[in-house]
């Protein structure tokens, strides 16, 4: 039945002037957005059918769904305004402290920005960073979110290779910084790279910092995986560690804890801070305070270096999995190195492979999904020639033991066949 309000918006509608609408124009850089392959990759890994390896989503079974529950109840219980507007949650930072300091980190409180998730701390740091038509550095291949944060900045891209075993190439960004004009960051995911999987080594920390340093070009160090480095011993320091003046460190709990509570950190000179709340309210107010007061409660009630290392043992387990699982059944001409940290396998496969075709294949008959590596090149004419075209990134951080080993010798065999219908032998 028509409402009254219904009735009277009809009436508005009818005596309103019929004029054509306008085609809508959407803002410029908006014109040649696509999804990306990961988003598309998000959808279908929920396919109950498929064993995904594409995309880097922490294991579900390890959340810590329980003791957080328990800490949501004890946050509503004693404190009603968790629910209302209140500015970012003090005790949190001290966590977000002590985790630095885990990571080998000294900083301070001040320093410490809250965000909603690592994704927002590198938006929000390139809105600081970066005036529409500068320059940026980043590796040939980078987290396609990082792209689409630059997307509207129309930025010059000014892309470095990556070594699989050393991660950037410092040199090459040497020349690019000395050559100018003077890009505006530099942005750098030290350890377990996403896709490339690679943990720079120490001696490319060093230079990069200084590089930067020198050039005063400020580093914005993304940092996901960081807490999940196998060899942990033998690791370097995060960049942030040799630097607290150009190194912008961005952090999360999504590996951690959970990635829906959307909730990270940046740590930067005391002086950013300021600026960083002003176009974090234009985002989202500047505020979550239940999330951020029930993760400070249950870091209150947690052995958090317990929690970690468990964590670690876990995705080590399935690394090493995946890991002999490749050595089985890919053919001998792959080549992957084992990463140190992270959740990923880069591999480059025969030559001649076309990693996006092969994942057609994969999904229908083998029912097994990776990212081809092109998808993360930041130039698309790498995808030519030497580029990702033969390379697939692989994740193994939400299979089991199990599905790796199932999946993996699916898609070996499924690789095989596709040598053996290009070449006419297996
Ligand atoms: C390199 C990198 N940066 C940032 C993010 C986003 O993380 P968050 O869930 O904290 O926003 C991811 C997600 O996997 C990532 O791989």
């Amino acid at each position: 039945m028509e409402t009254e309000r219904q009735k009277i918006v009809e009436r508005i509608k009818s005596e309103s002037r019929d004029e054509r609408p306008r085609e809508l124009r959407l803002a410029q850089w908006t014109r040649s957005n696509k999804w990306s392959a990961l988003q598309e990759m998000l959808i279908a890994s929920a396919r109950p059918d498929l064993i995904s390896f594409s995309v880097g989503l922490p294991a579900a079974e390890l959340f810590p769904t329980r003791e957080f529950a328990k800490a949501v109840d004890r946050v509503l219980a004693t404190d009603p305004h968790a629910l209302q507007y209140r500015p970012p949650y003090q005790p949190l930072k001290q966590h977000v402290v002590r985790l630095m300091a885990l990571r080998g980190v000294r900083c301070s409180e001040e320093q410490v920005f809250l965000t909603s998730g690592a994704q927002q701390g590198i938006n929000l740091l390139v809105r600081l960073l970066l005036d529409p038509g500068e320059s940026v550095v980043l590796e040939e291949r980078a987290y396609t979110g990082f792209q689409q944060v630059l997307k509207p900045y129309q930025p010059r891209m000014a892309t470095v290779g990556t070594d699989v075993e050393t991660g950037m190439d410092v040199e090459h960004l040497e020349r690019v910084l000395s050559r100018g004009p003077k890009p505006a960051l530099i942005y750098a995911v030290a350890d377990g790279h996403n896709p490339t999987a690679v943990s720079m080594s120490a001696d490319k920390r060093k230079r990069l910092v200084e590089l930067a340093r020198m050039h005063g070009t400020p580093i914005i160090e993304d940092d996901p995986y960081g807490m999940f480095e196998y060899g942990k011993d033998q690791s370097p320091p995060p960049l942030r560690a040799l630097d607290d003046e150009w190194v912008f460190y961005v952090g999360t709990f999504s590996k951690v804890m959970a990635p829906a509570l959307r909730t990270g950190w940046i740590v930067v000179p005391e002086s950013l801070v300021k600026h960083l709340a002003v176009i974090k309210e234009a985002a989202d107010i500047d505020m979550a305070p239940l999330n951020q007061r029930a993760i400070s409660a249950y870091l209150d009630s947690t052995d958090i270096e317990a929690r970690l290392d468990r964590l670690r043992t876990e995705y080590r387990r399935r690394r090493d999995a995946m890991l002999k699982a490749l050595a089985i059944n890919f053919p001998s001409q792959s080549r992957w190195e084992i990463p140190s940290a992270g959740f990923f396998i880069w591999v480059r496969l025969p030559d001649g492979i076309d990693s996006g075709e092969l994942l057609k294949t994969a999904m229908e008959s083998e029912k097994v999904a990776f990212i081809p590596g092109h998808s993360f090149d930041v130039d698309q004419a790498l995808c030519e020639g030497d580029g990702g075209k033969n390379c697939i990134r692989l994740s193994f951080s939400n299979s089991t033991v199990e599905q790796i080993e199932e999946g993996i010798g699916r898609l070996g065999l499924c690789i095989k066949n596709t040598i053996g219908r290009t070449s006419g032998a297996v």
